[in-house]
């Protein structure tokens, strides 16, 4: 498996990020969730820093924040991630950790087209924004934030409309991917469905 890459992209929430972890346990893996590179960005951005700057000196100890999974963290990431030179900082750290020896699954919304295009299999997951919104809803709530479906969806949208128009690395399915609609799925079905099409 060395060098052996899965790029795994789509929009928030659509099930990409425990699919990623569930293949990467199921194969032995080590899993990149590179969203975390531009909430860490956006989270800096809050703060007061520039973003290209936040971007070019991120250390390890950033992707651990605790707070980066906040809605607000997530919009200021999501506007970083326009910035060219911001997604330009990060592209070596995430091709080396593509190319780690015992094999690596990498989610993001630019993996499959970018950062991996050669990966050995590209899965792009998505689902209708009003399951995706119910999900993440229900998933802040969990976590004691106060929030509404209304307030949810619509970030939801927001963060689509900007991932999918800016024009560096857009969020779409390169050429060679497989598309996994989990809208009508089961977590774990969907991880099954994606186990099999890795085998
Ligand atoms: O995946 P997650 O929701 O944590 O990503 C946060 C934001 O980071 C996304 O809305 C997107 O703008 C940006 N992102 C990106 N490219 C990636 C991963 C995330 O532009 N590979």
């Amino acid at each position: 498996t060395q060098g052996f890459t899965v790029a795994i992209d789509g929009p928030a929430a659509s099930g990409k990020g425990t699919i990623s972890r569930a293949v990467a346990e199921h194969f032995g893996f080590a899993h990149l969730d590179t969203g975390v590179l531009y909430r860490a960005v956006g989270a800096k951005v809050i703060l007061g820093q520039d973003a290209e700057s936040a971007a070019k000196t991120l250390v390890p100890e950033d992707l651990t924040n605790p707070d980066l999974r906040t809605p607000d963290v997530a919009q200021a990431a999501s506007m970083a991630a326009a910035v060219p030179e911001v997604r330009a900082a990060l592209v070596d750290f995430q091709r080396s950790f593509a190319a780690r020896a015992g094999g690596a699954v990498l989610d993001g919304r630019d993996i499959g087209t970018v950062i991996c295009p050669s990966a050995q299999v590209k899965l792009f997951v998505t689902a209708t924004a009003d399951v995706r919104a119910r999900r993440r809803f229900q998933e802040l709530s969990g976590n004691g934030l106060e929030t509404s479906f209304e307030e949810v969806l619509a970030d939801v949208q927001a963060r689509d409309a900007r991932d999918m128009g800016r024009a560096d690395a857009p969020l779409k399915p390169a050429h060679d991917a497989i598309e996994v609609d989990t809208s009508d799925m089961a977590i774990e079905d969907a991880v099954a469905a994606a186990i099999s099409l890795i085998k």
